[in-house]
């Protein structure tokens, strides 16, 4: 590391810098920054990190790593005019966030910061938020907005037109993938989709998309997401189902979704109790309660779970799922969890013709010791098509073999749900 603000012309030039408080209380970055960059970086604090910007000097830097803890938030202002000033030079910015508020990390991400790593750092997570930056063009050297400036919505947005009443009980089905892409999005989106349009008297039903950082709902929905979102995660308390419905957006005016917000979220940025408030608003709304959550176990998992009527568990047959099942079960088991709400569902699972693969599902679930009472076949290039489309497979390839398996299911469960509440009356 060097010290760039005091810095001889140098033969290496620098393509990056620290700039904090004191980067001593991020010493896990500069360990990160050494093994990323060797010597070409430097660090900066915050006075002289408006100076350096403003020189020629800085016309080599790729990208600034600007670390903030919870003591810098009484002075947002010399931090924003700094994400500013990099911004309109072109420089790209990485926030290093030490428990920010949501409040205070919120702005700094609307100002522009390109990426966001929590700290203590994630193994690999800088060089990944760097491979990121170098994905994305680079900004043009541009003027930046006023520091308020709304973020303008688009106008006619589908909202949802009917009035919050709390009428309702809704049946909470949580979808999650025990690894990174085995489908559980899509199946989600899906199953809210089938259920939504399940007969005449459809029952009414909502998507929460929960993994926050993705958000991969708006996409395969093809829906905005929008600012009045975060506002009711950053404050669940002062939400009411109004506010909660007003946030949501429907798709062919008859599936409700709270999208995930517009910037990438930390997942502890809401409590379990927060996400308990947001289950009860849903609840009282609908019938019908989708929820697509991350893939990582976060603090409010255990929320979902207990509030959940059938935990889906999407896996693929492999051994990343299989080991994932695996841990997953056990801690539920160690915490005296309700797992036996998890029903498990074997995605892109083989053709009944492969006899091999399907004794391979079998020793699986032996050896898991769980049922795979789900079985949804590969639906081919069709079902990314219909995601980047923004269009569940019903609306864009309604015969896709996938589509077809989770209309099945949506319909068992509405009648499953039916004969219960004609049990109850
Ligand atoms: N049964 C299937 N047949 C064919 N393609 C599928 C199937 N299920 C999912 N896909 C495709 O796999 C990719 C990953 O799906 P998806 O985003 O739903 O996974 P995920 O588990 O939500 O991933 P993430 O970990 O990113 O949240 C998408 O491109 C999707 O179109
Ligand atoms: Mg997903």
């Amino acid at each position: 590391m060097t010290s760039v603000a005091t810095l001889q012309p140098d033969p290496a030039p620098i393509v990056a810098c620290t700039i904090s408080r004191d980067v001593q209380n991020f010493d896990l970055l500069i360990d990160d920054m050494e093994l990323e960059l060797g010597e070409s970086w430097g660090d900066l604090s915050f006075e002289d990190a408006l100076l350096f910007l403003e020189q020629p000097d800085s016309a080599t830097l790729q990208f600034v790593a600007l670390a903030v803890d919870g003591r810098d938030e009484a002075d947002l202002t010399r931090i924003t005019d700094i994400i500013r000033t990099a911004k309109a030079k072109g420089i790209k910015v990485i926030l290093i966030a030490d428990q920010v508020s949501p409040v205070g990390l919120h702005q700094l991400l609307r100002l522009g910061a390109d990426d966001f790593v929590p700290y203590p750092l994630p193994d690999g997570a800088l060089r990944e938020a760097i491979a990121r930056l170098h994905s994305t063009p680079a900004p043009e050297p541009a003027a930046p907005a006023p520091a308020s400036a709304p973020v303008a919505e688009t106008p006619h947005l589908p909202t949802p037109s009917f009035k919050a009443k709390g009428d309702r009980d809704g049946v909470v089905l949580p979808v999650h993938g025990m690894a990174g892409g085995v489908g559980a999005s899509t199946f989600a989106c899906n199953l809210a989709w089938e259920l939504a349009t399940v007969a005449k008297d459809a029952p009414r039903v909502c998507l929460i998309d929960l993994d926050f950082q993705y958000g991969a709902a708006s996409t395969y929905l093809d829906l905005p997401r929008r600012e009045a979102v975060f506002d009711i995660l950053s404050d669940t308390s002062s939400a009411d189902s109004d506010s909660f419905l007003h946030a949501m957006l429907t798709f062919n005016d008859k599936l409700h979704v709270f999208t995930a917000p517009a910037d990438m979220l930390p997942l502890d940025i809401v409590t379990a109790e927060d996400i308990g408030r947001i289950i009860d608003m849903a609840q009282a709304n609908f019938d019908f309660v989708v929820i697509d959550m991350p893939t990582t176990i976060v603090a409010w998992t255990e929320t979902v779970l207990s509030r959940a009527h059938v935990y889906f568990a999407l896996m693929e047959l492999d051994l990343r799922s299989a080991q994932n099942v695996l841990r997953l079960v056990r801690a539920l088991k160690a915490e005296a969890l309700p797992h036996e709400k998890m029903r498990f569902v074997l995605n892109r699972a083989p053709k009944f013709t492969d006899l091999g693969a399907k004794s391979r599902v079998k020793r699986m679930a032996e050896s898991l010791d769980i049922d795979i009472e789900i079985q949804l076949p590969d639906g081919g290039s069709g079902v990314t098509q219909a995601n980047d489309h923004g269009l569940p497979l019903a609306e864009n390839a309604a015969k896709n073999p996938l589509r077809r398996e989770i209309q099945k299911l949506a319909k068992s469960l509405f009648d499953l749900n039916k004969s219960v509440e004609a049990g109850k009356g």
